[in-house]
């Protein structure tokens, strides 16, 4: 019955257009099937990156890809490939506009367009991500603002002519940038921008219906988190406080991605959405 109401009053055009245009009324096709869709992954350097566990869930949705990777972990990037339907992979740098912009040619060349951006990078040296965050120096502070949350914005300058409409952006954040966490330091401050560059993306692609969101997840063994003093520490503490007591995958994280990519999503952009097991919701 409620069905039959929503048609007559969708073909009785009882909807604006604003209404319409935000889907209301319509029957959606509820599904988190990518098929066709074209992403774009950065941040894969070994089978524990969360960048290589969301390349791996959009392509087993249906994605295809093109797959950015600093030279470093080349070798790797195209051994785990072979897991990969055929993707595109290329090496490029956030610190290095000229290779972000090669980068972009090819995926133009072979894709066109694209409709899914995975930002998964980070980097501060060692030795930032200990003791006092006052200790770090003009070239560290640069460096790993520059890596881990301009390559954000450089990523969409260099290829917002080739996102299509209603594309989804994601960037991997965490909690150190809402509160400090000991030893986290630089990258909490570089986690500020980074979501503060979520919101102001999601603004201004917007209007073309792209959505920007970040992903804060919980502690995760990584190389990059290899990095951070004390982390198995803070793995230990994010298990035992955490509401439901326990600790989480890069596979949570690809299935909130494979959400945010889809459909389902369509309404939520500018957002930092959490999945850390509740840590980020105890008080105590
Ligand atoms: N592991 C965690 O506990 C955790 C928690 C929350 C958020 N994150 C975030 O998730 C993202 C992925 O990290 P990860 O934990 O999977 O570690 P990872 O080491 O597997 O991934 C980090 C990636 O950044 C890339 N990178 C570093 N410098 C680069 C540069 N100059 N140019 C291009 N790429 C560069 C590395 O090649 C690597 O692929 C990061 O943004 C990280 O801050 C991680």
């Amino acid at each position: 019955m409620i069905k039959e109401i929503k048609k007559w009053a969708y073909d009785k055009k009882f909807y604006g257009e604003a209404e319409k245009r935000r889907g209301v009324g319509e029957k959606m096709k509820r599904s988190m099937d990518l098929s066709g869709k074209k992403a774009v992954v950065f941040g894969i350097a070994s089978d524990k990156s969360i960048g290589w566990s969301i390349a791996k869930t959009l392509n087993d949705n249906g994605c295809k890809l093109a797959i950015g990777y600093q030279e470093r972990a080349g070798d790797y990037v195209k051994e785990l490939a072979k897991e990969l339907d055929n993707p595109i992979l290329e090496v490029c740098d956030m610190m290095d506009d000229d290779l972000i912009k090669k980068f972009f040619e090819k995926v133009e060349k072979e894709f066109g367009k694209y409709d899914i951006l995975v930002h998964s990078v980070a980097f501060a040296k060692k030795q930032f991500l200990q003791g006092k965050f006052y200790e770090v120096d003009r070239k560290g502070y640069n460096t790993s603002q520059e890596v881990s949350a301009y390559s954000l914005a450089a990523l969409i300058k260099a290829s917002h002519h080739l996102l299509n409409d209603n594309a989804s952006v994601i960037a991997m954040t965490y909690l150190g940038s809402v509160m400090a966490v000991e030893n986290y330091n630089v990258m909490g401050v570089c986690k500020a921008a980074l979501e503060s560059s979520v919101r102001y993306l999601a603004f201004d692609l917007g209007d073309r219906g792209i959505r920007v969101n970040g992903i804060s997840a919980g502690p995760i063994s990584t190389l990059a988190a290899s990095g951070i003093s004390g982390f198995d520490e803070m793995l230990e503490h994010a298990e035992e406080k955490a509401a439901l007591k326990r600790n989480i995958s890069q596979e949570d994280v690809a299935n909130l991605a494979l959400f945010l990519c889809s459909d389902l999503a369509k309404n939520i952009t500018g957002q930092i959405i959490y999945v850390d097991a509740g840590y980020s919701a105890n008080g105590m």
